[in-house]
């Protein structure tokens, strides 16, 4: 039986997500076909690199095209399937945990709309630099670092999506907000605190680039600026840059927390360590931007190692998860009948795609968190400063555990939101294996290319005559594990949407539908946990003071030669 479909006698008094809050279901299903749609093109323009920079095969595109497919591959990926994913899974978090439909479909479908519409306008400035004919072209990179420029259409893109996201966070906010006056004293439940803790610090960090895009870089490129400052844009870039990857993965701890320890056949460890990991990431998340800026000049060294000393405290967090993970799906294991100091790893459900996604990605996880550490230490830094090292850490990490795990849950959510039973469930079993491998290939060879000095973000590297074995192995055998890596990575991709495509085609159901959204209670509950965690308001404001200390003075400096003057800070 596959595990995570509930005996039919349990769900016989319960009706289906879709069935209980059409709307909610709708604008999940909305937002995941959107993500899901970015997800199949950004996998195919990753095999398309992976194969060019390594010289495997070079007939599609020419090098000089290479950087719009690589703006196309980042931005499609990092931007659009992640958090197009983040707006499904929250939307239905919002329900499934309040126990309450959206407040209003219209909006729901406002904002959803005006997201979408940005991704169309910032894809077709894209993908225009890749036509001919068409006066489009970003080829800026995900980073769009000034004083490169793109067409006003991408950044404009970019600012509609932004502001389709605040929308929609404003949409679950009054949907709390509303079940709040039905429930007064009530605990928040916990995938609306994660939700609630989440945006909070989206909203912190996405203010810089919004002030970089519309002040600067939008106009700049309408030409109605001469001149901006690199260093105060590439600044608030990064104050962005930096949280926008736990917006990559709070919805992989969400799930992690909620739904994988039901899937592991048990119940969360404990309510109240997942409360403090998601403060102690609203708390931690922006003040430590300038960890991306080590090789700036004009940032101060004091700044760079507050920025340092917060990173590493922000590893206390990822070590709670570990933990407390780990723990829950310990228990789950033991209720199967597992025994033994890690023989009960042998109990857990591998052969179940959800499960086993989820696992896989959260193992990625921490070897990517510990190549992590090597960058965010300020002198080992330029050992792999713009490397290929650092693609090599950030595909185990948004690449793998927000990616795999996206897909992973999406076996249990998906159905759910449709009403239909997932197909091809054999594609699917093998999906996160193919996967794995494939990373495990591709981003192992990516760190050890980058230690032998090959750099990022090129379709030239000219690398190919030098030989680091024993030590790092050669060149091209690197180069062969990429190429592979990244075809079974594609492989991988294309199978997911596969199954999502085919369970989206296929007749809803006989009976009733056996995917469960029921969550059990944790062993240590929400009356565990102490009630000021619940004050999101004080957290919030503690946030916004720790941020002003960590920015107040550098960004200041900045502008205090004249707000679009690129002038040296005076230090
Ligand atoms: C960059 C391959 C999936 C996000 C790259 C690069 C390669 C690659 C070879 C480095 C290019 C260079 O620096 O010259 C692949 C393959 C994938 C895949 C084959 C399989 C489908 C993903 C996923 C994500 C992602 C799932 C995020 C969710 C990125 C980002 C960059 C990148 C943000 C950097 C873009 C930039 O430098 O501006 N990818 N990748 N990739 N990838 Fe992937
Ligand atoms: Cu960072």
């Amino acid at each position: 039986p596959q595990t995570y479909e509930a005996d039919e006698t349990q769900l016989k008094d319960r009706l289906a997500f879709i069935d209980r809050y059409p709307n909610a279901a709708r604008i999940t299903r909305l937002s995941l076909s959107v993500s899901f749609t970015a997800l199949a093109i950004g996998a195919i323009l990753g095999i398309i690199q992976a194969l060019h920079r390594t010289n495997v095969f070079r007939g599609l595109i020419s090098s000089a095209d290479y950087y719009s497919v690589l703006t196309g591959h980042g931005v499609l990926l990092a931007l659009f399937f992640t958090i197009f994913f983040l707006t499904g899974i929250f939307t239905w978090g919002t329900s499934n945990s309040l126990g309450r439909k959206l407040s209003s479909p219209r909006f729901s479908l406002a904002w959803f709309l005006l997201m979408l519409s940005g991704a169309v306008m910032t894809s077709t400035a894209i993908f225009g630099g890749l036509v001919g004919q068409i006066p489009f072209s970003a080829d800026v990179l995900y980073t769009f670092y000034a004083p490169l420029q793109a067409h006003p259409l991408f950044y404009a893109g970019l600012a509609t999506w932004l502001a389709g996201t605040w929308l929609a966070g404003v949409d679950w906010f009054r949907t709390y907000y509303q079940w709040r006056q039905d429930n007064p004293g009530e605990r928040i439940p916990l995938q609306m605190f994660m939700i609630m803790t989440t945006m909070l610090m989206w909203y912190i960090a996405t203010l810089g680039v919004a002030v970089e895009v519309l002040v600067f870089l939008l106009p700049m490129s309408l030409g109605l600026i001469e001149s901006v400052d690199p260093l105060l844009t590439r600044t608030l870039f990064w104050y962005f840059g930096h949280p926008v990857v736990y917006f990559w993965l709070m919805p992989a701890y969400f799930t992690w927390y909620t739904v994988l320890p039901k899937l592991s056949g048990g119940r969360l460890f404990s309510d109240p360590l997942a409360r403090v990991v998601f403060i102690l990431f609203l708390l931690l998340s922006t003040p430590v931007g300038f960890h991306h800026q080590y090789a700036d000049p004009g940032v101060p060294e004091g700044f760079k190692f507050i920025a340092m000393t917060n990173t590493m405290f922000l590893l206390l967090p990822s070590f709670l998860t570990a933990f407390t993970v780990v723990a829950s799906m310990e228990y789950g294991a033991r209720q199967r009948g597992g025994t033994g100091y890690l023989g009960w790893l042998k109990s857990l459900p591998w052969g179940n795609p959800a499960f086993a996604g989820c696992a896989l990605a959260g193992l990625m996880f921490a070897a990517g968190g510990f190549s992590g550490i090597v960058n965010a230490g300020m002198n080992i830094n330029s050992l792999v400063h713009n490397t290929l090292w650092v693609p090599g850490h950030f595909h185990l990490t948004v690449g793998t555990a927000s990616a795999l795990t996206m897909m992973a849950i999406s076996y249990w959510l998906y159905p759910q939101i449709t009403g239909k039973r997932l197909q091809f469930y054999g594609v699917a079993q093998i999906q996160p294996y193919i996967w794995f491998i494939g990373m495990g290939l591709m981003s192992n060879a990516m760190h050890r290319a980058g230690l032998a000095g090959v750099p990022r973000r090129t379709a030239e590297p000219q690398y190919q005559q030098f030989d680091f074995a024993p030590l790092l192995g050669s060149m091209s055998e690197m180069r062969l594990q990429i190429a592979i890596g990244g075809s079974l990575l594609t492989l991988g991709a294309l199978m997911f949407v596969f199954v999502m495509v085919g369970t989206w085609l296929a007749e809803r159901g006989r009976g009733r539908l056996r995917v469960d959204s029921h969550l059990p209670e944790p062993i240590s509950g929400a009356s565990d946990s102490p009630r000021v965690l619940d004050n999101v308001k004080l957290w919030f404001l503690i946030a916004v003071v720790l941020v002003a200390i960590a920015y107040g003075f550098p960004i200041y400096s900045m502008v205090a030669d004249g707000v679009f003057s690129p002038a040296a800070p005076p230090f």
